[in-house]
């Protein structure tokens, strides 16, 4: 069966979903209010670096996936309308939804014309958004969900830097329905998916991508508080002590287990917001959750901490080279990066002779951060031979080594990676 989508928000989600679907041979319209990004996308290329999505685009484009400026016509003549608009944090830490109301406003009006479709959101929301808020919001503008269209939400599982793969070979698809006709319509979308097909209450759906998130974010905290113990205790191969943890049979040589590893704290876009919004949305519903409170501020401590070594290690005289400037290898995200918050710390310090270097991120976090007082290398032996104190923050395969090709500068590996 050949289906019908309009897509809006055409970020890291919503452009793999787009062409994730466009590959499985329906057709997607996708939409954007992001100027610069559609002219891009439009144009055959990549808002950030994201492999294997590039190939899928440049197949896809004006093809399977259109992008349109007619939302309306777009929706009216789709069978599913995925919601993938940013959720980012309000001032209390909650999921800010306005983009969510933003894009519904925008083809509301279509829903009563008798062809019944899917709303999906996609985007992540706390659990009970889709059925105490987005719901009733439909309702409020006199329509009726579940007669004339079905609600559900979709959580997204992939990881940055394998949006492609992951969405392709989906380990799971889960799907928070409603009713029974969303629910049959949403397996035969996802029937081409190799991938085992949940559909679950509205609220399962949403508390299953936070299980997922917050456990991450967990595992990161918990190995940074480890870490902390093992620095107050001294004399003890960090490094080391982590790698033997990961050769427990129990773990059955899983990826999982590269989350039990301390650094310099998570960032990017999801696991920071996520585990706030699910420790609000806790909150909110009359629970303190302790463990979540706990992981958050160890989190929050560790830029600081990173900050103080590198302090106690170098003067404000030195030129300090930052390696790696994304959250993380792979991608070109810098939302949350650790990079920016260490960076800040020691410019408050008067450590005015900073120098940086990311593979691929060196523009994308000069864009969002615009720190004047910081010089960008372009390669990392300009940044090698031109600091006297280097800092890894991103642990990129490539700067593995840089201990024995540079044996006498001092190197604080903020990601025990060397
Ligand atoms: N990035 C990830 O790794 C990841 C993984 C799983 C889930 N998620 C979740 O998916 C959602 C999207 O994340 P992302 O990383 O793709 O975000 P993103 O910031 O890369 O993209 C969101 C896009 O939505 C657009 N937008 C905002 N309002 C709009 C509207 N009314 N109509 C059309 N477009 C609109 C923005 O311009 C932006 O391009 C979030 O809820 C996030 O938590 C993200």
């Amino acid at each position: 069966m050949q289906y019908t989508i309009t897509v809006f928000g055409l970020g890291f989600v919503g452009l793999t979903t787009s062409l994730a679907f466009a590959e499985k041979n329906h057709k997607v319209y996708g939409f954007d209010i992001n100027h610069q990004r559609v002219h891009l996308i439009r144009s055959g290329k990549l808002p950030f670096a994201e492999p294997g999505l590039d190939s899928a685009l440049i197949r896809h484009i004006d093809k399977n996936f259109s992008i349109t400026n007619d939302v309306e016509a777009a929706v009216q003549a789709s069978d599913f309308v995925f919601l993938c608009v940013g959720t980012p944090s309000d001032e209390q830490g909650a999921a800010d939804l306005r983009y969510i109301y933003s894009a519904i406003d925008l083809f509301s009006t279509i829903l009563n014309d008798g062809k019944h479709r899917v709303i999906v959101v996609k985007s992540t929301v706390p659990p009970s958004t889709t059925k105490e808020r987005i719901i009733p919001y439909f309702i409020e503008k006199g329509l009726t969900p579940g007669e004339n269209f079905s609600v559900a939400n979709n959580p997204e599982f992939l990881r940055e830097g394998k949006c492609w793969d992951d969405a392709i070979h989906a380990d799971r698809i889960v799907c928070g329905v409603s009713d029974a006709l969303g629910e049959s319509m949403l397996r035969s979308l996802y029937s081409e998916f190799d991938a085992p097909f949940f559909p679950v209450s509205l609220n399962t759906g949403e508390f299953i991508k936070y299980l997922s998130n917050t456990l991450l974010a967990t595992m990161i905290s918990y190995s940074n508080e480890m870490s902390k113990i093992a620095d107050v205790i001294g004399d003890i191969q960090i490094k080391e002590a982590f790698r033997i943890l990961h050769l427990d049979k129990r773990w059955n040589g899983s990826n999982m287990a590269s989350y039990v590893y301390p650094g310099c704290g998570y960032g990017g876009y999801c696991l920071p917001k996520d585990t706030r919004a699910m420790h609000a949305q806790a909150v909110s519903k009359g629970y303190d959750p302790l463990l979540l409170q706990n992981v958050i501020e160890i989190n929050e401590s560790m830029p600081r901490y990173m900050a103080d070594k590198i302090k106690q290690a170098a003067k404000p005289s030195n030129r300090i080279g930052i390696l790696g400037l994304s959250f993380k290898p792979g991608s070109d995200d810098v939302r949350d990066s650790s990079s920016a918050k260490i960076i800040s710390l020691l410019l408050d310090a008067g450590y005015n002779n900073i120098l940086a270097f990311d593979p691929v991120a060196n523009e994308a976090f000069d864009r969002q951060y615009n720190f004047k007082e910081i010089t960008y290398c372009n390669s990392l032996k300009s940044i090698c031979e031109s600091s006297d104190i280097l800092v890894i923050i991103t642990a990129w395969d490539s700067f593995a080594g840089i201990d024995r090709k540079y044996p006498d500068k001092l190197i604080i590996d903020c990601r025990y990676f060397l």
